[in-house]
């Protein structure tokens, strides 16, 4: 699959959302950042933006829910029409009933691993999946910089879902720039979150293009690009 580029809100401007995914107009994703105050220190927004934001762009969303008892919540985004719906393993207490569910709604299902979360465990859950995120920070806060430690954990991740010949996407998130993509890309990585680099730039939808060409390049010629 050729790489895409999910442009994190967090780093928008809240008040003017509707111009801010405007801004990254020709982006794959808008990625949504729910965040409760319990599973991470940190909180933003919930059910109602999503749904207002559906509605004022094209774009698909891409909601990541960093909050306590998403088996009882995360199905309400894929309601609200969120196309992807990712939720923590950590926090799921039973993450292949909830990915059916997410899925059975119409959305992608999607986990994410904190940090310290290992991918071994869930070999035999990553057929329930569309896609798995790797946070390559420790999720709560945009602006801090790449863990580079993560990259053994892409790279071991790809091989798992190359050995089962699964069509999963593998999406990281936190500190993706133009100085980190190309090692991602290279690790496995085919889903890029990126926040502060794409809203930090003067044009969001040029930082957009930039880094989803500069991805590709580094993965040009690789063996487990699987090009559709
Ligand atoms: C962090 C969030 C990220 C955040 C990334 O917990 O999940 O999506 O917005 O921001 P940057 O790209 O600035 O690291
Ligand atoms: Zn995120």
């Amino acid at each position: 699959m050729s790489p895409q580029i999910s442009p994190s809100i967090l780093a928008a401007d809240f008040a003017r959302l509707a111009d801010e995914a405007e801004a990254v107009r020709g982006a794959d994703w808008l990625h949504v950042d729910v965040m409760d105050n319990h599973f991470v220190p940190n909180l933003t927004l919930g059910l109602p933006v999503v749904e207002s934001l559906r509605k004022a762009t094209d774009i698909p969303i891409d909601c990541h829910l960093m909050i306590e008892d998403p088996d009882r919540w995360a199905p309400q985004y894929a309601e609200a029409g969120a196309g992807s719906v990712t939720f923590h393993v950590e926090a799921a207490a039973a993450p292949v009933r909830l990915a059916r569910e997410i899925r059975s709604l119409g959305a992608r299902a999607s986990m994410a691993l904190k940090p310290a979360t290992p991918i071994e465990p869930y070999e035999d859950l990553l057929s329930e999946l569309d896609m798995l995120l790797i946070m390559t920070v420790e999720p709560g806060f945009g602006g801090q910089s790449f863990l580079d430690i993560m990259l053994p954990k892409i790279r071991r991740t790809r091989e798992l879902i190359n050995r089962h010949g699964l069509q999963l996407w593998l999406q990281i998130d936190g500190g993706v720039s133009a100085e980190t993509i190309e090692r991602c890309a290279d690790a496995g990585a085919d889903v890029f979150v990126a926040g502060s680099a794409v809203y930090g730039a003067e044009d969001p939808a040029e930082a957009v293009r930039r880094l989803r060409a500069q991805a590709a390049a580094a993965t040009e010629g690789s063996p487990w690009v699987h090009r559709h």
